[in-house]
């Protein structure tokens, strides 16, 4: 009887708490808060979907806004919105990201940044054979050569601000940055290079303090989304399917809850939840108790992980042997 008291003492609260004790400790960088109110927060593509509702969030937390995107008809609109809705004047900046010299004008214009949102993007959900070189890429330009040439243009005056308050990078990168999935080859290969952009980041600018998040979206209700189902591919929509759709506005909260507390990984939902514990791998955390988390559910997880892959790759044969069905039957 004593041994069995023992053993679970042991198992269940000696083990977890020097566990939880030792991860307090090593948990590298520190945690953070980082204030948004009073500060400047610049948006990219801040003038539709989830880019807008964050400028709406901001705008209402009491930041300076600034957003960027290429069309002044959907800026201007934007501009009118954000401040119908909360009585703030956003400042709005025309530019391609993939334009170098358009950004630095516009980076330049607006000001030092104290919280760099990078949520621009674009993206086709489309088989490799199907899909144009050109297109690949421009996803890839647009996604990734976008986020450079914003950091590049952004970082000094950054790394020189006269506030000692700590500054933020956020890339919005996608559950597809996560988990390559059917038809998302290309636009999984600029989100996954996000990852590794900003794990590296983050090493540079630490000592500026400067923290860096990486924003984890599911499908999202937006303009956006609404042309890219126009041409998703049909086992797209299946495989998909296991992931629930957000409106941008929660997408927005979270993302500034996990900016607001310097986290390096922000799911959005549940699901993406369970996503980032399953591929935390060698990310940096701050928070001790999502650490432990990780580490007591890295082998449940991956269970987990290997009946999605056993149910997306089932899928996938069902779906061709259906379409080799109705060949043969039609021929
Ligand atoms: N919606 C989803 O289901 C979903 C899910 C996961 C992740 N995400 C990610 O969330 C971000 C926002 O997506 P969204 O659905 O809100 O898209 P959206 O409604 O299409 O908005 C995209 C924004 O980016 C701007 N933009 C596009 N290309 C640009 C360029 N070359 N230079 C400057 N600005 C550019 C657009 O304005 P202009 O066209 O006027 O330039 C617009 O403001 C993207 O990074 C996307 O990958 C979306």
């Amino acid at each position: 009887m004593a041994d069995a008291y023992f053993s679970f003492l042991t198992l269940f609260i000696i083990l977890p708490l020097a566990l939880l004790t030792f991860l307090y400790f090593i948990l590298r960088p520190r945690p953070v808060r980082i204030p948004i109110k009073n500060r400047h927060v610049f948006i990219t593509g801040g003038s539709s979907g989830i880019g807008l509702a964050l400028a709406h969030r901001a705008a209402s937390e009491g930041s300076r806004v600034s957003i960027l995107a290429r069309s002044p008809n959907k800026l201007e609109e934007a501009r009118n919105a954000v401040k119908l809705a909360t009585g703030v004047e956003v400042a709005v900046f025309e530019a391609d990201v993939r334009d170098y010299d358009a950004v630095k004008r516009a980076v330049d214009e607006a000001g030092p940044i104290d919280v760099l949102v990078l949520n621009h993007g674009v993206f086709t959900a489309l088989e490799l054979e199907k899909m144009e070189l050109s297109e690949v890429k421009f996803t890839m330009d647009v996604n990734v050569m976008g986020c450079f040439n914003m950091i590049k243009a952004s970082l000094p005056a950054m790394k020189n601000r006269k506030d000692p308050l700590p500054a933020s990078i956020a890339f919005v990168s996608s559950q597809a940055g996560q988990v390559g999935i059917y038809g998302y080859v290309a636009y999984s290969a600029s989100k996954f290079a996000l990852r590794g952009l900003a794990e590296a980041l983050q090493h540079e600018v630490i000592a500026d303090n400067i923290h860096v998040s990486l924003i984890f979206p599911p499908d999202t209700d937006t303009p956006g989304l609404v042309e890219e189902n126009k041409r998703r591919p049909e086992l797209t929509k299946i495989i998909s399917a296991s992931s629930s759709a957000m409106k941008a506005e929660e997408v927005a909260q979270k993302a500034f809850e996990g900016i607001k507390s310097g986290s390096f990984i922000i799911p959005c939902n549940l699901e993406g939840l369970a996503l980032s514990i399953a591929t935390a791998g060698l990310s940096p955390q701050r928070s001790f108790l999502m650490a432990f988390a990780e580490v007591v559910a890295a082998g449940i997880m991956r269970i987990v992980a290997l009946c999605f892959q056993w149910t997306w790759y089932d899928s996938i044969e069902k779906w061709h042997s259906q379409r080799k069905g109705k060949l043969t039957r039609s021929s």
